[in-house]
């Protein structure tokens, strides 16, 4: 027994003596306080007695054991929201993971105090509220992860003002409103999934992939910037077919794809017209429609080459046709370059969207394509026509004057 006790004190002594000196007695008592005053479901083994840089759970000082600079407690089964007045006390803390907890209330306000932050995580918890305001405070920042809580409101735009951040990650949350324009250089990885956000993708997030912002209910993946009057032809066919084409991708092909016109209007309601007597039966109209449904038009190399027309429309020319005439850029975007393009007969012009790095094969795409074409909603403009080669694959719609439909859908 008293072997027993000598031995711990021994130990003790040991592991305390050296350090005692240079512990950051402040950062200490703020630990303290924290752990106090939330729930926590795993026991951690901070104790007052234990010299806080080697030996409590989840913490790490700097060099000279002077200041706390990391705090990791995932999954300790934290619960409640933060004390306030406790972390944010630790000004040196450059990495603080709170990952995996079950953390509600807001984001903690007082977090505009630990100014040397690199790499914030709190995802998967059950933080409520709105993001705050002003990023602008960490601009040390270079990881934010906010993922999987129930934060709403808008993305605040001085999160741009933070440009040493390399990956930004607030999806699985409930925001909403516009995506502020994020144009940070460093910026590798975003990731705004699963919220509610509405609007364009702002210009400066287009070297993203479009997976980084599915389920949302952006209006448009695909901006297209104001029309050039450059009148250039459209260049052959060159590119190597790579990448996917993924269903949200093409909806935004076809929103982004839509230029509104007064032109146009006139061509809709032809088509309306039309489909109108096609619902309701003139038996002429029918038979007449029903032949020209999905009519190919050989563009030259034998089975591979053809413009599919949807039914219904009264468009009629053929690949040649398209090629040969003048187009005008619109828009470039991710998916392809779009124009506007004035067919020799000087009565039709048409939108023609070039995909580029479609990796899908024919038959995929045709899928694709049929359901795309069988969208009718007065936003979307009709898909009127595609056509599929290996190396190259157009998407053809009525051409409307009046600047993109989101701009239309609101009112910028
Ligand atoms: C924050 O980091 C800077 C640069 O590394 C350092 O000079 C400063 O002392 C740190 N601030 C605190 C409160 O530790
Ligand atoms: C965010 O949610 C809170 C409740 O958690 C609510 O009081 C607040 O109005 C919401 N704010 C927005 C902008 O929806
Ligand atoms: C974002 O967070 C989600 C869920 O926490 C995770 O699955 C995903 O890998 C993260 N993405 C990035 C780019 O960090
Ligand atoms: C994100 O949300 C989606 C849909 O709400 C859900 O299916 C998915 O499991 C969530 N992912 C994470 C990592 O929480
Ligand atoms: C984004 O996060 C979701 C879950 O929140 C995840 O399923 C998805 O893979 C992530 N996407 C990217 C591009 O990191």
């Amino acid at each position: 027994m008293i072997t027993f006790t000598l031995s711990a004190i021994l130990i003790i002594a040991s592991i305390s003596l050296p350090f005692t000196k240079s512990e950051p007695y402040e950062d200490k008592e703020a630990l303290l306080d924290f752990i106090r005053n939330i729930h926590h479901s795993r026991s951690l083994n901070w104790d007052t007695n234990f010299p806080v840089c080697f030996l409590w759970t989840g913490v790490t000082c700097n060099s000279d054991n002077t200041r706390v600079v990391a705090l990791r407690l995932p999954g300790m089964g934290l619960r409640g929201s933060i004390p306030s007045n406790t972390l944010s006390r630790l000004s040196s803390l450059q990495i603080l993971s709170l990952r995996s907890n079950g953390i509600s209330g807001d984001f903690p306000q007082d977090f505009s105090n630990l100014r040397n932050l690199t790499s914030l995580y709190l995802q998967s918890n059950k933080f409520t509220g709105s993001l705050p305001s002003d990023f602008s405070v960490w601009n040390s920042l270079t990881v934010l992860d906010l993922s999987g809580n129930r934060f709403n409101g808008s993305i605040p735009p001085s999160i741009s003002s933070l440009n040493h951040l390399t990956s930004l990650n607030l999806s699985n949350n409930s925001l909403t409103g516009e995506i502020p324009d994020i144009n940070i250089p460093s910026l590798q990885q975003i990731n705004l999934t699963n919220n509610h956000l509405t609007g364009i993708l702002p210009n400066s997030l287009m070297r993203y992939p479009s997976s980084a912002f599915s389920g949302n209910e952006l209006s448009s993946q695909i901006a297209i910037p104001p029309a050039t009057s450059a009148e250039t032809p459209i260049p052959q066919p060159a590119r190597k077919p790579r990448g996917k084409l993924t269903e949200p991708a093409i909806l935004g092909i076809v929103l982004g794809g839509c230029v509104v016109s007064f032109a146009a209007i006139a061509l809709l309601m032809i088509c309306s017209y039309s489909r109108g007597k096609n619902d309701g039966g003139l038996p002429t109209t029918k038979t007449r429609l029903k032949k020209k449904k999905k009519k190919d038009i050989g563009g030259g190399d034998g089975k591979s080459n053809k413009l599919v027309f949807f039914e219904g429309c009264r468009l009629a020319f053929d690949l040649e046709d398209l090629l040969r005439a003048s187009a005008e850029v619109l828009g470039k975007g991710s998916y392809g370059t779009t124009y506007k393009a004035a067919l020799e007969d000087a009565t039709t012009t048409v939108v023609v969207k070039r995909l580029k790095e479609v990796g899908v094969g024919k038959k995929e795409f045709e899928g694709q394509m049929e359901v795309v074409g069988g969208i009718k909603h007065e936003n979307v403009c009709p898909l009127r026509a595609y056509y599929y080669s290996k190396d190259e694959k157009l998407m053809v719609y009525d051409f409307y004057d009046r600047g993109s439909v989101s701009v239309l859908l609101h009112g910028m």
